[in-house]
């Protein structure tokens, strides 16, 4: 008995140690935009700008997306003389430097990727074997977060081993760099991801093999929440659980109704997940702006308190999601999983709340009064109500 509570501690312990010695740059999950699922590997620097333009135009910046990441396919088909990676010259004729500070210049950080193999996912030269010159290239171009994966051949490394190094040289190079893991084949990185970078993936990519337009349904970001389940301990101040980009509006095949596409949003921020977008900025409806734009609901996932939520309660019919917040609230969301519309119940007592609470509706952005004991909310199939909670004494 004696030895096992010395262990722990032990253990607990060097894990305590290993975590402080990375620096993270921000305490919040990151927000912002990834150009995979828009435009696959075919990316440009005109795309790239516009993108920059509209996050701004559009008011996404100001809702909080600040990061403009650029995914595979940005490099050159070789490394140059000096064994450094550059942009293709022919989609970014001036160079990512230029990039970087056009994105600055509307007050945005620019993010780029990269994988810890001879390649990237998509067969371009990836980082193994440079990563000290790749780290210093990025910093010389002013990048501020690297997308991080692990394709390609690595002579019998690890990847946590690979992503190590990586981390090293980006925090060698004195730039704030926010580092991602990707290692969509791994659903453990989140047991040592926190040593080394701001955020690590929970698994798989939520919409897979991209280019043969596969059908996109809330089973796809259903599959993806379902990676996170149990891994909220390992998450928060810094160092979250990414189950990968949202979907809402994704621009192929999307066959998700707008009430599937705002539970992803209310569960990802109940989860407090980065919120990556993955859709074409440029057109957007109204209707899309308003689910990513619910400044409630960001401010959910953006919380003070920086603890990821939870699932509470999980049936054939509903599922009960909990985060606790600053203020001494709690943010609920009630997924109604039913093929048809349905009433769905929330028991306060499940909840540890006893008295009278307050109740606000966060997609209606509505005050619903004070109620004892349950509330109860229509909730569309395959969507979700969402609450802010508050006891009162
Ligand atoms: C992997 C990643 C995706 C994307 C592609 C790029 O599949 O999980 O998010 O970055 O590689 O090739």
């Amino acid at each position: 008995m004696k030895k096992t509570v010395i262990l722990v501690a032990f253990v607990a312990g060097l894990s305590f140690t290993a975590k402080a010695q990375y620096k993270v740059v921000t305490t919040r999950p990151p927000m912002g935009w990834m150009s995979w699922f828009p435009f696959i590997d075919k990316i440009d620097e005109k795309k790239i700008m516009e993108v920059a333009d509209a996050m701004v135009k559009s008011g996404l910046r100001d809702a909080g997306y600040k990061l403009v990441q650029l995914d595979d396919g940005w490099m050159a088909a070789n490394r140059d003389a000096q064994g450094r990676q550059y942009a293709d010259t022919a989609r970014f004729p001036h160079g990512m430097k230029f990039l970087a500070d056009y994105v600055h210049a509307r007050g945005l950080k620019i993010g780029i990727y990269s994988s810890n193999g001879m390649k990237t996912c998509a067969g371009y030269p990836g980082s193994y074997d440079h990563e000290e010159t790749d780290a210093k290239t990025y910093a010389g171009w002013g990048i501020d977060y690297l997308k991080y994966d692990a394709c390609g051949e690595k002579e019998k490394h690890t990847d946590r081993e690979l992503h190590t190094r990586m981390s090293k040289a980006l925090q060698a190079t004195g730039r704030p760099i926010m580092f991602e893991i990707c290692i969509f084949s791994s659903g453990e990185t989140h047991l040592w991801g926190a040593e080394i970078a701001d955020m690590w993936r929970t698994g798989g990519d939520i919409v897979k093999f991209i280019e043969r337009t596969p059908e996109v349904t809330y089973k796809n970001w259903y599959t993806n929440l379902n990676q996170v389940v149990g891994k909220e301990n390992y998450a928060g101040n810094g160092h979250w659980n990414d189950p990968d980009n949202l979907i809402v509006d994704y621009p192929r095949n999307n066959k998700q109704t707008y009430e599937e596409q705002k539970a992803q949003f209310s569960l990802w921020a109940v989860v407090s997940a980065p919120l990556i977008l993955g859709n074409d900025v440029r057109s957007m409806s109204g209707a899309t702006k308003a689910i990513l734009m619910n400044k409630e609901i960001i401010a959910i996932d953006q919380d003070a308190a920086t603890t990821p939520g939870a699932r509470l309660l999980t049936d054939d019919k509903r599922e009960i999601w909990v985060k606790r917040l600053k203020d001494g609230s709690k943010a609920i969301v009630l997924f109604n999983k039913q093929d048809t519309d349905a009433t769905l119940t929330l028991n306060f007592k499940d909840i540890g709340a006893v008295e009278k609470v307050k109740i606000r509706d966060l997609w209606a952005h509505q005050d619903k009064g004070l109620f004892s004991r349950s509330y109860s909310a229509k909730v569309a199939s395959h969507g979700v109500t969402m609450i802010k909670l508050k006891e009162v004494k």
